[in-house]
């Protein structure tokens, strides 16, 4: 259930039956609404939550109450619908159980009956989600706050978490995609004094910018259509907690402008609203960009950067730890074998040279996707190297090893361009900026960057 309560939506024809039920469901709904005809319960369903649908079967228009059912049932295959049906229709009733339909009730209606039933579901609908909550924490359980690694990069990595894990210091972690950044905002999380608060999650790169605003500050009931009632954001929502902003660097410019001011302020406003809200938030964001460069380009903030960047954390490579694969490739067997419910696998000494010799370049993720995959695909005690994905046996890993990526190959040789030109102009940097046709304040940037002084 969400925060926002159980919501009834009520489809019938009969406005007189519409407003009837609407009313005697108050109390045991948040919300209640109501549609005459199946589209239009489609419609509001869009816009809104609701958990319990109480539609008549024989319904004006293209769909019949049976035909919404299943549509409301592909859609939110945990939505409870109760069908209402003529009295005696039993061959409907069975069909509509059948096709998903959490109960049935006949014409004409016993509101006690009725309110016992959706009582009911909503308890059977609360279970279910708590069910669900409990079963995601179980199965990462482990990985919550158990980020793996011996080697040295790691153990720096643990003495920066363990120190600004209990102040409010703002965080901005960066790491190529599956290092564990989002693992280690949440062991941050955890190890502070928020651990008790929320930690809210939000991937920036996945939203357009009409719709980021309003999910990270929330917007009032009317401010845009679609918007039947108020929605907290993410800064809301995360209120006394730590707020992970993943994929800080893909933000558009406009928003880009929005948060800078929150970090300024410690202040915002919903989309449509007056109310001045003081933001209660831990921030920490994470990148798998080199920001630099999107600095450069003008893609993001350079204010913005320092705001987020008060402490940087650097989440490695697994290709510049490879002491960690075999720790991490016993927990991963441990862990799939079972979840999977599988007897113990091992890996011969062969296969694990050939993983700890790989590249990785979707770092732990990838490993543990391989580790998975080679516990559900083979049917032997032991894992060997024959039985490993071609791109990670030792052959393969000696040719893609001396590949770089084209950001290694072009910042190799812009370093190079660079030290020439400087040679050549006897250091002085107009000239060398002029020479490289760059301006001085980027010149200046690269060589900084670079450690050319
Ligand atoms: N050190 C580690 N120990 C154990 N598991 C790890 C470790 N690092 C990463 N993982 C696991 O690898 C997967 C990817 O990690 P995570 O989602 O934190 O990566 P990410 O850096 O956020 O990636 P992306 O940039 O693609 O979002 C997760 O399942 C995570 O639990
Ligand atoms: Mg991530």
């Amino acid at each position: 259930m969400t925060a926002d309560g159980f919501g009834v939506l009520i489809v019938d024809d009969e406005p007189n039956i519409r407003s009837g039920l609407a009313k005697g469901l108050a109390r045991e709904a948040d919300y209640v609404e109501t549609a005459g005809n199946a589209q239009e319960a489609l419609d509001k369903f869009r816009e809104n939550r609701f958990h319990l649908v109480l539609a008549d079967v024989r319904l004006p228009g293209a769909l019949d109450g049976l035909q919404l059912l299943d549509r409301l049932i592909t859609a939110a295959p945990r939505t409870k619908v109760i069908v209402i049906t003529a009295h005696g229709a039993v061959e409907t009733a069975v069909e509509a159980m059948r096709l998903g339909a959490y109960d049935f009730i006949t014409k004409p209606l016993d509101l006690d009956l009725l309110r016992m039933q959706v009582r009911k579901a909503c308890d059977l609908y609360r279970l279910e989600v708590e069910n669900e909550q409990l079963r995601d924490r179980l199965a990462n359980a482990g990985e919550i706050s158990g980020i793996i690694g011996n080697s040295s990069a790691m153990q720096d990595l643990f003495g920066q978490i363990r120190q600004v894990a209990g102040t409010d210091a703002t965080v901005l972690i960066q790491g190529e995609s599956g290092s564990g950044k989002e693992l280690i905002a949440r062991a941050l999380h955890d190890l502070s004094t928020r651990s008790q608060g929320p930690f809210v999650a939000v991937n920036l790169g996945a939203l357009p910018e009409t719709l980021l605003e309003s999910e990270l500050f929330g917007h009032e009931k009317g401010s845009f259509s679609g918007a039947t009632r108020r929605k907290p954001g993410c800064f809301e929502q995360a209120r006394g907690g730590t707020l992970f902003l993943d994929e800080v660097t893909e933000m558009p410019a406009k928003s880009q402008v929005d948060l800078l001011r929150v970090l300024e302020t410690h202040r915002y406003v919903r989309v449509g609203g007056e109310e001045t809200i003081v933001s209660n938030v831990r921030l920490i964001s994470a990148t798998n960009k080199s920001v630099g460069p999107l600095i450069e380009e003008g893609t993001f903030r350079e204010d913005l950067f320092y705001r987020l960047n008060v402490v940087p954390l650097h989440a490695p490579a697994l290709r510049e730890r490879r002491d960690d694969i075999p720790l991490l490739v016993e927990h991963f067997l441990n862990y799939f074998c079972q979840r999977h419910d599988r007897p113990l696998k091992r890996l011969t000494a062969e296969a694990m040279q050939a993983l700890s010799a790989a590249r990785w370049p979707g770092n732990v993720r990838q490993l543990r996707n391989v580790i998975e995959r080679l516990i559900v695909t083979v049917g032997d005690s032991t894992i060997s190297r024959q039985d490993l994905p071609p791109e990670l046996t030792p052959h393969a890993a000696v040719s893609t090893a001396s590949i770089c990526t084209l950001a290694e190959v072009v910042e190799k040789a812009e370093k190079q361009a660079i030290q020439a030109a400087l040679a050549a102009c006897d250091y002085h940097r107009e000239k060398t900026a002029q020479l490289l046709a760059v301006s001085v304040r980027t010149l200046h940037y690269k060589m900084s960057r670079y450690g050319l002084h």
